[in-house]
């Protein structure tokens, strides 16, 4: 390593007498820096979290007749996503699949949501579902990468202003459709945000798994439930959800916004802590302002989403007039988007062998009773 050889000459130019064990202590420290360095990448959702788990489904596989399996493309923390091909209209798609082991209400309420919205700009459009020996399972339209991948690829690994909040505003309207519609998300962080397959510059809002009813048939806000289970993503969630209270339209806002700050600064204030409590310590005092320090121009945003509550209707319109306040006075309407711009790896990654690397992920959902 030229590190090494640099740091022997310098030794010995101070006369310093490089021993066998000295490079020993420095090999080992180099190790506990590449581990230290996968543990971050691990924690960080570089690798899909269904990469190491048995396949549901294999290349070749062939469901309702029709959809051709060509091989895994991602995961979270319940489902395995496979790349396919619709034999009949020669068209890429992607299947949903979840064991038939995990509650199968929550792939229903997926594809409850996938079909109110269906024709919804920003979201995948639901082509069928189903039942294979192992897994419940979705055929949706395929979309492109997520936008915690793409960000990683981007120059400091940050999404510069020039693309952030037109991206977020797109985000933003599909959520507002959603909640038109009487859902919440609950689980909304950027890899539940992608790309289109196509056209890159559309964003797609996806992974409605952890989706609630919050309006009632009239169209009123549910009461609140008290004592019900942790939902969501520790990174992404809002106060309210460490409080286990019973979410509202508010709540997925706070989680938009966490995800703006994120992709925008590269990082949240608490990326690195581990435990709920440190977490929820650094949330109380990021608020508003602090919060958006390196981001100034979505305070007013941050003080809007601070002032719902659980009962709140929140005024979209405001919320997309703040966003596209944030775009840089001199962005053109015909701008390409940070990942035209940058060589970002855009396809996706089709893993056809099962891999044995197990992983786990710090933006990986969570649900406890
Ligand atoms: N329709 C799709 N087309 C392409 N990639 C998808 C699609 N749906 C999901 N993915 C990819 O798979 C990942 C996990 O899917 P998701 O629905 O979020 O599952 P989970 O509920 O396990 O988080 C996403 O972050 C995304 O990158
Ligand atoms: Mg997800």
């Amino acid at each position: 390593m030229p590190s090494e050889r640099k740091r022997d000459e310098e030794k010995e130019k101070e006369g310093k007498k490089v021993t066998s064990k000295d490079k020993e202590k420095e090999k080992e420290k180099e190790k506990e820096k590449e581990k230290e360095k996968e543990k971050d990448r691990k924690r960080d959702g570089a690798v899909a979290g269904a990469m190491g788990k048995q396949r549901m489904l294999h290349p070749g596989n062939v469901l309702m007749e029709r959809y051709e399996v060509q091989g895994l493309i991602g995961g979270g923390g319940f489902a395995q996503i496979y790349l396919a091909v619709d034999n009949t209209s020669k068209q890429n798609c992607a299947i949903k699949i979840e064991p038939t082991s995990s509650d199968i209400r929550r792939m229903k309420l997926e594809s409850a949501v996938l079909l109110v919205l269906r024709g919804k700009t920003g979201v995948p459009e639901i082509k069928a579902m189903g039942k294979a020996p192992l897994g419940h399972y979705i055929v949706m339209q395929l979309v492109g990468r997520n936008l915690s991948d793409l960000r990683r690829q981007l120059p400091n690994k940050k999404i510069s202003s020039r693309t952030l909040y037109r991206a977020m505003l797109q985000v933003a309207r599909t959520l507002s459709l959603a909640h038109g519609a009487g859902f919440l998300h609950r689980d909304l962080k950027p890899s539940n945000c992608c790309v289109g397959f196509v056209d890159v510059t559309r964003i797609y809002l996806i992974d409605f798994g952890l989706t609630r009813q919050y309006l009632d048939k009239g169209d009123m806000v549910r009461k609140p439930r008290v004592g019900v289970g942790m939902r969501g993503t520790l990174r992404y969630m809002s106060l309210d959800a460490h409080a286990r209270k019973d979410l509202g339209a508010n709540n997925d806002l706070v989680a938009f916004l966490y995800t703006t700050i994120e992709l925008g600064d590269g990082s949240l204030p608490w990326t690195r802590t581990r435990s709920a409590d440190d977490i929820i310590k650094l949330k109380q005092a990021y608020v508003n302002e602090k919060l958006c320090a390196k981001q100034p121009k979505l305070t007013k945003l941050a003080e809007y989403i601070e002032s719902l509550n659980y009962y709140s209707i929140p005024d979209y319109d405001k919320i997309f007039s703040l966003l596209e306040e944030c775009n840089p006075t001199d962005l053109r309407e015909d701008e390409c988007y940070d990942w035209q711009k940058h060589t970002c790896v855009m396809d996706h990654s089709v893993q056809k062998e099962a891999s044995t690397e197990l992983s786990e992920r710090g933006d990986t959902a969570l649900i406890k009773k």
